[in-house]
């Protein structure tokens, strides 16, 4: 029996990074901590899977099969988003990109969270309202063992073994230059 299923989580991986034109299958971690290995239907195979990062939030639709009652279902991905925020993966756009605003996306479950996500996360939005950066919460990126991890829209890079103390540093990027006026001496 086939049953579409629809999954939002985080890249973990390919089973097999050294085929790179024949990727089959990918790893993927869904928003409640459960991992899944899903085959890829044939048309998905020949995006570019080597260009993603680990914890790269991802939304997946596709058809899961039962293969008993002790059994996991098979999982074949027909249909993958890159972004659960609604952005399509690898599809070019026809028109200009729009400027984005930029994002800092904190971690704030399990292991970052006990090391201090949420008190990083105020620091980032109590500073961030001087420069233009959107400071949200987000669910668990992959990366727990290296928490605090932030991912940063910017170069979409997922930054790790950072401190409640690291805000300031995080949003030097996009903090604008002091003017400063003076005379000078001599
Ligand atoms: S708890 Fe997993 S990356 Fe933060």
């Amino acid at each position: 029996m086939k049953l579409p299923f629809y999954l939002e989580g985080y890249f973990l991986g390919l089973q097999d990074p050294d085929t790179p034109d024949n990727i089959r299958f990918i790893h993927v971690q869904s928003d409640g901590g459960n991992r899944y290995t899903l085959k890829l239907a044939k048309p998905l195979r020949h995006l570019p899977w080597q260009q993603l990062t680990v914890g790269q939030p991802l939304r997946i639709e596709g058809q899961q099969s039962f293969q008993g009652l002790d059994l996991p279902p098979k999982l074949k991905a027909e249909r993958v988003l890159f972004d659960p925020a609604g952005l399509p993966a690898f599809i070019a756009s026809e028109e200009p990109p729009k400027p984005q605003p930029a994002v800092l996306e904190v971690c704030t479950r399990g292991t970052c969270r006990r090391r201090g996500a949420l008190e990083l996360c105020d620091r980032l939005q109590a500073e961030a309202k001087t420069c233009a950066v959107e400071v949200r919460t987000r669910g668990c990126l992959g990366r727990c063992k290296q928490g605090i991890n932030v991912r940063r829209s910017s170069d979409n890079q997922i930054l790790s073994q950072l401190s409640p103390q690291a805000a300031a540093e995080l949003l030097s990027p996009w903090r604008t230059p002091a003017v400063v006026s003076g005379t000078a001496v001599g």
